[in-house]
């Protein structure tokens, strides 16, 4: 049994705050640099058209669902399914989430390294004069260092963990309130750049105008996949950000809002991005060296290319240090609710963990590249095991969970802050959780795994 007392947990101040966290967790790596060339991969506007279903259909239910869990048990994912479930196997789902938890931080945070190289880059001018073989080059010989790699992840993974240093409040709250404001701004300012290019109005066709004779079943999959990476659910990230947000805040809206951020800001990163990449003649299918080979190139062939340059590279890690922050919080608050330690005890072991795991990861096109299995390397193994196992089982579980384990009046009551808020979009809700969200994720998970192939 945990000693912790629960009475002196710390939690959000105001509502704001909570957006802002709760956003600043589902903004990332996943919107600015995934989002992109997934989408570019598979046909543009169409793509979007079913994101935007899936979004509205099982990323909210999924989201609302976690944050219900997190508020009504007042605890971290292992301690939330046990003080709801006594006795029952489900808080397993809270362990999956915590080593999740360390597979997700560990090469997302190295991945976060590399903005940080790609900001040194543009400031000593690296890139200047580079063709496009150049830059390819410069990015594989990048990764394959034994140093630079890991030390752009130490940086980053100490960055992460002052801020949770400061605690849920006065680190967490605070430092998304300024954070997440200053990337819109800058991602503002890059898709007006990016419109006025010469050439621009072919992007903006290719992520708006759907052709969906290049819609086949990869490619919901590809969307739902995304969708669960985006918006940060399936391993209790929610859940531990849910148990922080006061009593009279309106889960609904929340998710809501928060899902509508994350989505506009996956879309400006694509008007941001695909003016350029089609203005400067670039396969929008480069995959996912988009961001750290093509768009250099892109860069340099502009106008104020340098400028643009640095503020993308630091929107990318202001975007993924307000994410990573999310996952080390899931641990810690397990480490010191669940194993009672102090809470800086458990941030300095949990980092001190990650230091190994994340080292390992950033080191996985170099002094790492022969530990494989599955024939993956370290970073894909955690990127492929998280992405298209732990996220949709997990959240495949949470759905479940809710629809047909938690009785109905419960979530009811958590939803409409003990009855005073009227809910007319419950039954909606209920289908979603009961019905569609849990078949439509079993799909992803299976496909994912090869069992089911569309
Ligand atoms: N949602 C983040 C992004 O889109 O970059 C990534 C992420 C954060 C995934 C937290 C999962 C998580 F728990």
């Amino acid at each position: 049994m945990s000693g912790f007392d629960f009475s002196k947990r710390d939690s959000f101040g105001s509502r704001m705050g909570v957006i802002m966290a709760a956003a600043g967790s589902a903004v990332g790596l996943g919107n600015i640099w995934r989002f992109p060339y997934i989408l570019g991969e598979n046909g543009g506007g169409a793509f979007l058209i079913i994101y935007l279903v899936i979004v509205f259909a099982i990323g909210i239910p999924v989201m609302m669902s976690e944050l219900l869990i997190g508020r009504r048990s007042q605890r971290n994912p292992v301690g939330a399914f046990r003080a709801l479930a006594p006795g029952k196997p489900w808080y397993l789902v809270g362990m999956m989430g915590i080593v999740a938890a360390f597979m997700i931080l560990a090469f997302y945070t190295a991945v976060a390294g590399w903005t940080l190289e790609y900001i040194y880059q543009t400031l000593i001018g690296g890139f200047v004069g580079k063709s496009s073989g150049e830059l390819t080059v410069m990015f594989d010989s990048f990764r394959s260092e034994s140093l630079r790699p890991a030390l752009w992840f130490s940086v980053f993974m100490l960055a992460t963990s002052a801020i949770v240093w400061g605690g849920v409040r006065k680190g967490i709250e605070k430092s998304t309130k300024i954070m997440m404001p200053l990337l819109f701004v800058i991602l503002i300012l890059m898709c007006i750049k990016a419109l006025t290019l010469p050439g621009a109005g072919k992007g903006v066709e290719f992520l708006f105008r759907p052709d969906f004779s290049k819609i086949t079943g990869n490619t919901v999959l590809m969307a739902l996949g995304q969708a669960f990476f985006s918006l940060s659910i399936g391993m209790g990230t929610l859940i531990t950000y849910g148990s922080y947000i006061p009593k009279d805040n309106k889960l609904g809206s929340t998710a809501v809002q928060v899902s509508m951020i994350d989505l506009l800001v996956a879309v400006l990163a694509g008007v941001a991005i695909f003016p350029a990449v089609f203005a400067f003649g670039i396969s929008p299918s480069s995959g996912e060296s988009l961001t750290f080979i093509v768009l250099p190139g892109i860069f340099q062939q502009m106008t104020g290319g340098m400028i643009f340059a640095f503020s993308f590279f630091f929107l990318l890690a202001i975007a993924a240090l307000t994410s990573t922050i999310s996952v080390l919080e899931v641990i810690v608050a397990y480490f010191s609710e669940q194993l009672n330690m102090k809470r800086r005890t458990a941030i300095i072991l949990a980092t001190g963990s990650m230091f190994i795991l994340g080292i390992s990861a950033s080191l996985s096109w170099g002094m790492m590249s022969n530990v494989k299995l599955f024939r993956l390397n370290i970073f894909d193994l955690f990127n492929f095991t998280t992405a298209n196992i732990l996220l949709p089982l997990g959240g495949l579980l949470i759905v479940a969970f809710l629809g047909w384990f938690l009785p109905g009046r419960d979530s009811k009551d958590e939803l409409s802050n003990a009855g005073t808020l009227r809910l007319r979009y419950y039954s909606l809700y209920r289908f979603a959780v009961r019905y569609l969200a849990p078949l439509a994720i079993a799909l992803v998970f299976l496909n994912g795994l090869g069992l089911l192939k569309f």
